[in-house]
C-alpha cells in the first residue's frame, strides 16, 4: 500500500480551490494514502478558509500558517507540500521547502524564469527530493488518447499543426492590479501562463522543440487600475510562432484577444495517416480533445469514439496507473501522481526537469518575439539567450 503522505497546501487562492476539489475526488475515489495537514497563505482568512472547508469535507484537522518559515519552525511533519503561489515566488517557497526536506508539487510555470527554475532543479538534487511540476493537460483521457492515435500509428507520422485563438477583450475595460500582471511576481502573460499546458501538451505529443520563430506584441495599451493610478501591463495581447520541431514536425500557434468582430479557434493536427481537426475550442492551451479524426480514406471517429479505441489498448495495469479509480481529470491525476510516487518511492511523470524544458520553450517564444531572431530552445535552456528574461532574473537575483 506504501506509506501515508502528509501534505502542506502552500498558497490557498484560487488554483489550490482546484487542487481541494481534486483531494476530495481522491478520497472518494477511496484513495487513503495522504492527509492535507497544514494550510499557507500570507492571508491568513485564505489559510484558515480552506482548513476549515477541509474539516467540514472531510474531517482533517488542518493547521494554518501564514508563511512557509513559520511552518518549517513548527515542528509539523510535513512530507510534501503543494505549492500554488504566484509565479515569482515558485523558487522562493520550493527551495525553501525543499531545504527544510519537504519534497515539492510546484503549480506550473515551474519557475518564473528558466534562471529560476534551474535553482529548483539544483537544490531537488542536493537534497534529493521530489521537485514535481503541476502540469494536468496532458494527463487527462483527451491528451492521452491523442498522444496514443500519433504515436501507435492511426494517424502516421506527425507533420504539421496548426492552432489558432482570435478573440476580442475591450483594452478600454480597465482590470485592477494583480500579481499576474506584475513583472516580479507573474514574470510573464499567456505565452507562458495558461500556454504553459499548451507548451507542454505538445513536447508531449510531439517531442522536442528545436528552434522558434515569434512575433509577441501588445496590440492595444491594457492599462490596469493600481491604487489610484492607471498602469499598462507589460503582457502581450497578440503572439503567432513558428515550432520547429527535432523531428522535423511543423507547429503554428497564434493567440490574440485584439481581433474585433467574432472570434474563432481552430486547431488541425495533420499526420501522414489522417489528421485531428477540432474547431469547438475554447482556447488552444486549454485543449480538452473534443475534436474528430479524419484518416486518408475517409473513415472518421469523434472523440468519444476514439477515447473508447485508446482505453481497448490498456491492460489494467496501464488502465490503474494512468487513470486510477477511473479518474480521467487532469489536476487530480497529477496529484495521484505525486501522492503514489511519494508514498512508493518512485519518480513523478512532470518532475522539474521536464518542467524546465517546457519552461525553456515559452521563454524561447518572448526571446524571439523580443530579438525577432529564430531562436534555438537549446540557448534558453542554457543561459546563453534571455534578453527577455534578465530584468527579471536581476529583481530576483539569480
Ligand atoms: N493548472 C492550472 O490550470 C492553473 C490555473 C490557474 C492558476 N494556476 C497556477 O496556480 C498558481 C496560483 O495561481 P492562482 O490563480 O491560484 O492565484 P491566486 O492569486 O488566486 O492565489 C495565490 C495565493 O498565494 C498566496 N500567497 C502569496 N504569497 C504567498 C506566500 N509568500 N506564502 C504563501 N502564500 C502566498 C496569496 O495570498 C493567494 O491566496 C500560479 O502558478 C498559476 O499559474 C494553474
Amino acid at each position: 500500500m506504501g506509506k501515508t503522505i502528509d501534505i502542506a497546501i502552500v498558497g490557498c487562492g484560487g488554483m489550490a480551490g482546484a487542487h481541494l476539489n481534486g483531494y476530495e475526488e481522491l478520497l472518494r475515489g477511496g484513495e487513503r494514502r495522504f492527509r492535507i495537514v497544514a494550510a499557507v497563505d500570507e492571508v491568513k482568512e485564505g489559510a484558515d478558509a480552506f482548513a476549515q472547508r477541509l474539516h467540514d469535507s472531510v474531517g482533517f484537522d488542518v493547521k494554518t500558517f501564514t508563511s512557509v518559515d513559520k511552518l518549517l519552525n513548527s515542528g509539523l511533519h510535513i512530507d510534501g507540500a503543494d505549492i500554488c503561489s504566484p509565479h515569482g515566488l515558485h523558487h522562493v517557497l520550493s527551495c525553501q521547502l525543499l531545504a527544510g526536506g519537504v519534497n515539492v508539487l510546484c503549480e506550473k510555470p515551474i519557475g518564473v524564469t528558466v534562471k529560476a527554475s534551474k535553482k529548483i532543479a539544483a537544490m531537488a538534487k542536493k537534497t534529493g527530493l521530489v521537485a514535481a511540476t503541476a502540469e494536468q493537460c496532458r494527463r487527462s483521457i483527451g491528451q492521452r488518447t491523442i498522444h496514443w492515435a500519433f504515436n501507435d500509428g492511426l494517424l502516421g507520422q506527425p507533420r504539421m499543426w496548426w492552432a489558432i485563438a482570435a478573440s476580442w477583450r475591450d483594452p478600454a475595460q480597465v482590470g485592477g492590479w494583480h500579481w499576474r500582471i506584475d513583472r516580479k511576481l507573474g514574470g510573464c502573460g499567456m505565452v507562458m501562463d495558461s500556454g504553459a499546458h499548451w507548451v507542454d501538451t505538445m513536447r508531449y505529443w510531439f517531442g522536442e522543440v528545436d528552434s522558434v520563430y515569434a512575433r509577441v506584441e501588445q496590440i492595444y495599451d491594457r492599462p490596469h487600475q493600481k491604487g489610484d493610478r492607471l498602469v499598462n501591463s507589460t503582457q502581450e495581447d497578440f503572439w503567432t510562432c513558428i515550432f520547429n520541431f527535432a523531428s522535423g514536425l511543423i507547429g503554428t500557434w497564434s493567440w490574440t484577444i485584439s481581433a474585433p468582430g467574432k472570434g474563432f479557434t481552430q486547431l488541425t493536427m495533420a499526420g501522414t495517416k489522417g489528421s485531428l481537426i477540432d474547431s469547438d475550442i475554447f482556447h488552444p492551451a486549454a485543449f480538452q480533445a473534443r475534436g474528430e479524426a479524419q484518416l486518408l480514406d475517409g473513415t472518421s471517429y469523434n472523440m468519444e469514439k476514439l477515447q473508447q479505441m485508446y482505453q481497448e489498448t490498456l491492460s489494467s495495469r496501464k488502465r490503474n496507473q494512468l487513470f486510477p479509480y477511473g479518474i480521467t481529470g487532469g489536476v487530480t491525476l497529477e496529484l495521484w501522481d505525486f501522492i503514489d510516487a511519494l508514498s512508493k518511492g518512485r519518480p513523478v511523470e512532470i518532475d522539474v526537469e521536464e518542467g524546465l524544458r517546457s519552461k525553456a520553450v515559452s521563454e524561447a517564444v518572448y526571446e524571439s518575439g523580443k530579438s525577432g531572431d529564430v531562436v534555438k530552445v537549446k540557448d534558453v535552456l542554457s543561459g546563453k539567450v534571455n534578453a527577455y528574461q534578465k530584468d527579471v532574473d536581476r529583481m530576483w537575483k539569480l
